[in-house]
């Protein structure tokens, strides 16, 4: 039999999130109930999509909004995400923002668009895996900087700074951060503004979370910098609650023509795949423009949820973790010296107690070992079941 081969490019991609689901799958065929903590997905919980943009959704599909939409996006929602970022001091318009299929394309599509073979990426180590994953597709290295768990997961901006080599081409934040919930601070951000401006490197904003925060502001380097090239990501998976409608955008900060032909390679790919959802595009109109009630009540269910998970876990012996102020993570540490291993406690967990976390490494091998990701977006009632069971695992083993 001829066994055809996969691409040399592929083996090294993985994605830790969905990845632990495997063995996972195979203890749910068995018929045990499993608690996912797993999966960054409000949508399967007691948190949904406003009601007026569901409508819209129907409505679009009624009035025949069945075509494909231009491949930069439909033009209305371009707008609508141009005055957004323009309130938050970004100086753009409509022909800045290009819509995709969730951040996820964007990165493929800016990474596709920038990176040859052997250039440089800095991610925050750690962080929302697919940087790393897409770098690596391009041929190009991911390379982690240092953030720092004693001071709330902010950025080691030292340590991003002597990271920084003539084959780096972007540095990447993730803010609030994914896996840590980290918020980060104004000035570590007007540090790495500065930073990028003076080595001339383009600065990558992933801002999905940016209006899950509980404490602190959000600052975006968009409110920090004037005439600084950059580009946001941002999208309707968290904030909107719309995960499953596939749906994101990139915003070209583009004072004085720097990103001119980065923007036509990212706009040569958007054409081959044709185009974003169109009607998910009409409903996202709505979901900009139209009440924005549901955000305070999602804001403040998850805040009552964090809360109760950071004590609960600090209360636990041989874990520990700070309190996520942003997104709907937290990553505690391990401190109990019989489990070096992440990936190991997390399969084991699963096994003993059927709770889904996350290892740590897979977000970071250096900076998130020893630690696991858990989201704390379930009821109260549910993350006590999987804190009672972590517990007994942790006294039991
Ligand atoms: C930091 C971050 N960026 C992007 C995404 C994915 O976004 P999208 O659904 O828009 O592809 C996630 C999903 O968990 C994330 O955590």
């Amino acid at each position: 039999m001829r066994r055809f081969k996969a691409a040399r490019r592929v083996a090294g991609i993985e994605y830790a999130i969905r990845d632990i689901m495997v063995p996972a799958g195979r203890l749910e065929a068995e018929g045990v109930k499993l608690i996912k903590l797993n999966i960054g997905d409000p949508n399967k919980f007691d948190l949904d999509v406003p009601r007026h943009v569901k409508e819209a959704l129907y409505n679009a599909v009624a009035e025949g909004y069945s075509s494909y939409a231009p491949s930069e996006g439909d033009k209305e929602l371009r707008e609508a995400v141009a005055d957004r970022e323009k309130r938050r001091g970004a100086d753009v318009n409509a022909s800045d923002v290009i819509i995709t299929h969730g951040i996820s394309e964007s990165i493929q599509l800016l990474f596709g668009s920038m990176l040859e073979v052997g250039d440089e990426v800095l991610v925050p180590g750690p962080s929302y895996p697919p940087y790393t994953s897409f770098a690596r597709f391009f041929g190009a290295v991911p390379v982690p900087y240092r953030t720092v768990e004693e001071e709330g997961w902010k950025p080691d901006v030292e340590d991003l700074a002597s990271k920084i080599t003539e084959r780096t081409k972007m540095i990447i934040l993730v803010n609030p951060n994914n896996p840590t919930g980290a918020l980060y601070p104004r000035k570590s951000l007007e540090e790495i503004v500065n930073l990028a401006g003076e080595r001339g490197i383009l600065l990558v904003s992933d801002e999905i979370y940016d209006e899950l925060t509980y404490e602190e502001p959000f600052y975006s380097p968009t409110m920090l910098a004037r005439d600084l090239p950059m580009i946001i990501f941002n999208g309707f998976s968290k904030v909107y609650l719309m995960t499953g409608w596939r749906l994101g955008y990139a915003v070209f900060v583009n004072p004085a023509g720097e990103l001119d032909e980065v923007k036509d390679a990212f706009l040569g790919q958007a054409r081959i795949r044709i185009s974003a959802n169109h009607p998910c595009q009409r409903a996202a109109i709505a979901a900009l423009k139209g009440p924005q009630q549901h955000i305070e009540e999602v804001r403040r269910k998850l805040k009552e949820r964090r809360d109760f998970f950071h004590k609960r876990i600090n209360e636990i012996e041989g874990l520990s973790a700070q309190k996520p102020q942003g997104a709907f993570y937290i990553f505690p540490k391990i401190e109990d010296e019989r489990w070096p291993d992440d990936k190991r406690f997390v399969l084991e967990v699963l096994n003993r107690v059927h709770v889904v976390f996350v290892h740590g490494s897979g977000f970071c091998p250096t900076y998130g070992r020893g630690h696991f990701r858990s989201i704390f977006l379930p009821p109260i009632e549910t993350l006590s079941k999987a804190l009672d069971a972590l517990e007994s695992f942790m006294r039991e083993t």
